[in-house]
């Protein structure tokens, strides 16, 4: 027995030695430490031993056992350090080579637009308002002077949802929305709301169902008529050259009185008449006018003491004339060969 458990130690030691992994180390610890492994064996059939051999037999049984998992666990070191610096080698980056360029996106033409409009009106110190796009109709006509079945009505083909909530028609609720909550202890209302807008209209190259309008308003002591020609003259040459003259029609809109229509001098011929203005040397911008006093005094404003104008103006119109867009899906169809050409250098690829 001593003989077997000699010649068990020198296998042993070869096979771990020649061990390459982890998983074979381990296979080999179960084959020969293992409960099933001969030298648990041995040390089970002592007990047939004559009692002389048994001291013997045991001491070298204990041997062989410390002596393999001695090496088993020097062997396991070698190995797991081989595994670690197999690993360190493969996740070798080379920090010096070129990265790869993230492209990031850029603003749309229409947000652009928006916010070239945003940054002129807050840097006259007009603040950005916000409201619902699911509007009640009472914001949408009612407030705004367009009580139930006011012909204007059929001016806005609308989305309703119940009998008194619809899609905003036009961002004109805002106007109601901030009178009716503001207090003049804070100073005049100036605000502007940028927002989209739906109505029932078939899309062509002109219409759509869902598009943006940006809303004007201001109320305060002594506003006038003079104000709001001062406010439009600036917001013309800003957005179309500092040579833009405007021109103000008589228009109707039910929430202001006097209404106007705005038009600027053409940008493409200078007033002479060509295709972009039909020959007229005019183009038409926008819908204004000063806020009719039913609707101050509907949203609470004393009109005997407060004043105010308003306008309305569809981005996606001063983006179309602009920058030369013949069709407004362009602006909602997200396609890149479209929208690329329109990349600012400040947010493009980096
Ligand atoms: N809400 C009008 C529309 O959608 C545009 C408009 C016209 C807004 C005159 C105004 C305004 O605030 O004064 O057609």
């Amino acid at each position: 027995m001593l003989e077997a458990l000699a010649k068990l130690l020198n296998n042993a030691k070869e096979e771990i030695d020649k061990a390459v992994n982890l998983k074979e180390l381990n296979d080999l610890r179960v084959k020969y430490l293992g409960k099933k492994g001969p030298v648990t064996e041995i040390m089970k059939q002592m007990s047939k031993l004559p009692a002389d051999e048994k001291p013997l037999v045991g001491a070298k049984a204990n041997e062989v056992r410390t002596a393999l998992t001695e090496k088993i666990t020097k062997k396991e070191a070698i190995l797991e350090e081989e595994a670690i610096s197999k690993q360190l080698l493969q996740e070798k980056i080379d920090v010096t080579l070129p990265g790869t360029k993230v492209k990031k996106g850029v603003a749309h033409l229409l947000t652009q637009v928006i916010e070239e409009m945003e940054n002129l009106f807050i840097s006259m110190g007009y603040k950005i308002a916000e409201g619902p796009e699911v509007e009640l109709d009472y914001y949408n006509f009612e407030a705004l002077n367009l009580p139930q079945g006011h012909p204007a009505r059929d001016m806005q083909d609308s989305f309703y949802i119940t009998e008194n909530t619809l899609l905003r028609t036009q961002t004109s609720p805002v106007q109601a929305r901030t009178m009716e909550k503001h207090d003049f202890k804070d100073g005049p209302i100036k605000i502007i709301c940028p927002g989209k807008v739906y109505r029932r209209d078939n899309d062509d190259a002109t219409h759509s169902h869902q598009f943006t309008q940006i809303e004007g308003l201001v109320v305060g002591e002594n506003i006038t008529f003079a104000d709001l020609k001062g406010t439009l003259t600036v917001l013309a040459k800003t957005m179309f050259g500092e040579e833009r003259e405007i021109r103000l029609r008589p228009s109707f809109f039910p929430f202001t009185e006097p209404s106007v229509e705005m038009d600027i001098s053409c940008f493409k011929c200078g007033g002479e008449g060509c295709r972009v203005c039909k020959g007229t040397g005019w183009i038409e911008i926008l819908g204004a006018g000063m806020v009719h006093p039913n609707v101050l005094e509907m949203s609470g404003i004393d009109s005997k003491i407060y004043s105010g104008f308003a306008f309305g103006l569809g981005p996606e119109r001063v983006a179309m004339l602009k920058y030369a867009v013949d069709d407004i899906r362009h602006l909602y169809t997200n396609d890149l060969r479209f929208l690329n050409q329109f990349s600012v250098k400040e947010t493009g690829e980096n």
